[in-house]
């Protein structure tokens, strides 16, 4: 039978629809049929990503690593691989571009964050696969970045326009050998991609970073004053930043939130304002339980993401493609 597909009825183009939900109506029946299926609608799907931010696909026949590559792929996004990237989270690689989602342990949470946004460096797309999802929990949690900031605006219109104007400065420290267990565990000769003391300056330097190395190896860096809201097009403004998962979920940050974040000229960020942050992201999200063989796509500029903990016998396995707009 040859293979036809009109799954495209219920896209909306909607600001406010979060997120877009298309469910395979057994019309699109092998990994090659799906891959067909999206290069015919990928205009439709980009447009409805730009607007509604995230879109889940679930039955489609996407079993595994390689499966989700091709899938993936059909959309011709740019790669942009973790190699090149400066993330703090150790991952596995299963092909040249899936890797694992992070492999902290099942009870840890990863708060909510824009992919790599406390680096100058970030994707512009984010897409998840679930290979199996876990017995219990394991969501993951996606949070639309322009709710957070018309919410926040309406709150503490003084603060949030400091932090617009003034941007935020991120010090993270990367210990000497790559840790797993911790959600930000990745070394600093991995997440700079260098091999020796002398190449890992000369990159923060490029970078714009300020450093200091510790007694045991691990080096400290602090960003340069990164933008905290970003203005999309059309004038869509957006809290695109890594304050809640560094607020949250980084040690020892929320009994000394100076530790690890401040507004870009130095000063500090009031405890109430990170509080009142988290509190409104909370009030809006919205948590993607699993079933295996979703695949999600998430506009990394237009919302946040994060993990729930989770439970049971089962692994969960998440994967994770990166790409540019
Ligand atoms: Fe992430």
């Amino acid at each position: 039978m040859p293979y036809t597909s009109s799954m495209l009825v219920d896209l909306k183009f909607s600001a406010q629809e979060f997120p877009t939900i298309i469910v395979n109506d057994g019309s699109v029946e092998t990994v090659e049929q799906a891959k067909l299926w999206v290069s015919e609608n990928v205009e439709s799907l980009k447009k409805e990503l730009g607007c509604s931010g995230a879109i889940l696909f679930r039955g489609f026949p996407v079993v595994d690593a390689q499966d989700f590559d091709d899938f993936f792929a059909a959309f011709e996004y740019p790669n942009f691989t973790y190699k090149e990237s400066l993330s703090n989270a150790v991952r596995v690689n299963h092909t040249e571009y899936v890797f694992t989602a992070n492999e902290a342990p099942k009870g840890v949470e990863i708060y909510l964050h824009n992919e790599m946004a406390q680096t100058p460096i970030y994707p512009g797309i984010i897409s998840l696969f679930c290979e199996n999802a876990a017995d219990h929990g394991g969501e993951t949690v996606i949070c639309r970045s322009d709710f957070v900031y018309e919410r926040l605006l309406a709150a503490e219109p003084k603060l949030t326009a400091e932090l617009e104007a003034k941007g935020i400065k991120y010090t993270t420290m990367m210990p000497a050998q790559d840790a797993p267990e911790s959600g930000q565990g990745r070394s600093w000769r991995g997440t700079l991609s260098v091999e020796s003391i002398t190449e890992a300056e000369e990159k923060l330097g490029s970078l714009g970073y300020s450093w200091q190395w510790n007694d045991d190896g691990s080096l400290s860096a602090q960003t340069s004053a990164l933008p905290a809201i970003r203005t999309l097009e059309a004038g869509r403004k957006v809290f695109f930043n890594q304050i809640i998962a560094a607020y949250s979920g980084w040690k020892g940050v929320k009994d000394n939130p100076s530790k690890a974040l401040c507004f870009g000229d130095d000063s500090e960020i009031p405890k109430h304002f990170l509080e009142t942050i988290v509190g409104i992201a909370n009030d809006v999200s919205y948590n993607l339980l699993w079933q295996d063989g979703d695949v999600a796509i998430v506009d990394n500029n237009l919302a946040m993401h994060g993990r729930l903990p989770y439970s049971g016998d089962r692994k969960r396995k998440v994967l994770v493609v990166l790409g540019l707009e």
